[in-house]
């Protein structure tokens, strides 16, 4: 009992000691990769959380269980095998279906990346086909809006969007619950969109690729301009790993249930601040700083605050994230064709501000811009409200949760981890 006693000291006194001296820059380089390591490895452990009497337990069971420590949020642990993206956090590379990100955005339709995506585990889909295919399956979505009942009242899109999807009925075929899913997440985002601006919803035309149809329908602009910025980011945000919600529609889907129960559970997931809620804030942070020459006093009254920087750190990432370069290149686009991107110059300082005043306070652990910091810039430039970021966000990680769904259902198994009891244990009889 003394030796657990003292060992939690210890942990404590580490993480202690690391802060302190980190904080007033006194630790640098190796030595305080090393001191961070440590900490983190028995914070992964759980020990930072365990106080007094529940520690006690924990260590107790440690000793009975030492081959079942485990990493908080998962972190480092490898779920799955996958054939459909590789992020790659320490060079900054995002491989979508073999392709690099730069290489997709802007160059590759919505289509064509989820015909690559999607291809790997359902045959059915072809290039020649899929645009029409997803047109006449959001003809279809559109006339189930009738019988979504208040789903599209709800005032999160978040919400609307995950009480729509959740009225779908799966078709038995996995190729048809893969359009209909997809369409229908695009064509109710657009519908609560309408709802939102106090006008009917717009019909879809089947004749239009997915993305301008996305954009017509949700803002009424079909500028062909605007169409290739929206498609851009639809295809940036595609797939992204093990990210959260595809996590989450990996486990729904490793019990055997549907996509459309799988997709629900994903939008939940990414509705949090933690993955896609954040665009929205991002934006409410620009307005609230104004002008480049106020970004420092207020990015550091947050962080003194123990805020965090809304788009700024990735748990992969420890470079900037690839796909906030390729968004920005994409604003510059819109601005080289006409478009006014109000936001881009400071954004820009904000990032450049952020990134400064984080390193100093974290020179141990890198935290860049990630994919919500450039995000919240296109898609304002492109006339989206902010409210209408995340479920946007979700109209292009459908298309990676579905490859996702088909792929854990041809190769994957029960996804069943386990859990360690740190609770009180009845007295022995
Ligand atoms: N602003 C300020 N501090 C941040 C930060 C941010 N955006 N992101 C991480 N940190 C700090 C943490 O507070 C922590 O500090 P500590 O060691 O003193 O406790 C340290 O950096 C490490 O963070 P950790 O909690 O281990 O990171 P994570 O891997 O769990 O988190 C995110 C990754 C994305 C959740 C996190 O960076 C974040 O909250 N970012 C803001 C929200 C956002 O942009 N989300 C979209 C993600 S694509």
């Amino acid at each position: 009992m003394l030796f657990t006693e003292v060992f939690l000291n210890l942990v404590a006194r580490q993480d202690f000691a690391f802060r302190w001296l980190r904080d007033r820059s006194l630790v640098h380089g190796r030595a305080a990769h090393l001191m961070d390591f440590n900490r983190r490895e028995l914070r992964t452990n759980n020990y930072r959380f365990c106080s007094g009497h529940q520690a006690r337990y924990t260590l107790a069971q440690e000793a009975h269980m030492p081959d079942l420590a485990h990493r908080a949020g998962l972190e480092g642990v490898i779920v799955a095998d996958t054939r459909l993206s590789e992020v790659d956090g320490e060079r900054g590379r995002l491989v979508i279906a073999g392709s690099d990100v730069e290489k997709l955005a802007g160059n590759v339709s919505f289509e064509e990346l989820a015909h690559r995506l999607w291809s790997l585990y359902l045959p059915e889909s072809s290039p020649d086909r899929l645009q029409k295919n997803l047109g006449e399956a959001r003809v279809r979505a559109f006339a189930l809006i009738p019988g979504l009942g208040n789903a599209l009242e709800a005032r999160d899109g978040m919400d609307a969007l995950r009480a729509a999807v959740a009225h779908l009925q799966a078709p038995d075929s996995a190729w048809e619950s893969t359009v209909l899913v997809n369409a229908a997440t695009a064509v109710f985002t657009a519908a609560w969109a309408a709802k939102l601006q106090g006008r009917q919803p717009t019909p879809p035309d089947s004749s239009l690729g997915h993305a301008a149809d996305l954009l017509r329908m949700a803002t009424g602009d079909a500028s062909p301009v605007k169409a290739k910025g929206l498609e851009a980011y639809l295809v940036v945000v595609s797939d992204h790993g093990m990210n959260a919600s595809t996590f989450a529609a990996r486990v729904i889907a490793s019990t055997g249930s549907d996509l459309v129960s799988a997709v629900v559970g994903a939008i939940g997931a990414l509705k949090g601040p933690l993955h896609g809620g954040a665009p929205g804030p991002v934006l409410e942070m620009l307005d609230n700083i104004g002008q480049p020459d106020r970004a420092i006093q207020w990015l550091e009254a947050e962080i003194n605050a123990g805020r965090r920087i809304m788009g700024m750190g990735h748990r992969i990432y420890r470079v900037r994230d690839p796909r906030a370069a390729v968004l920005e290149q994409a604003v510059m686009r819109l601005e080289r064709s006409g478009i006014e991107t109000p936001r881009l110059k400071l954004a820009r300082a904000v990032e450049e501000a952020a990134e400064g005043l984080l390193r100093k306070r974290h020179p141990d652990r890198p935290l860049n811009a990630n994919v919500e910091f450039y995000t919240a810039v296109l898609l304002d430039a492109l006339g989206f409200p902010r409210t209408l970021f995340s479920p946007l966000f979700a109209c292009g990680r459908v298309v990676g949760w579905s490859a996702h769904v088909a792929e854990q259902r041809a190769t994957g198994r029960l996804i069943r981890p386990e859990s360690r009891y740190i609770g009180p244990r009845p007295a022995p009889a």
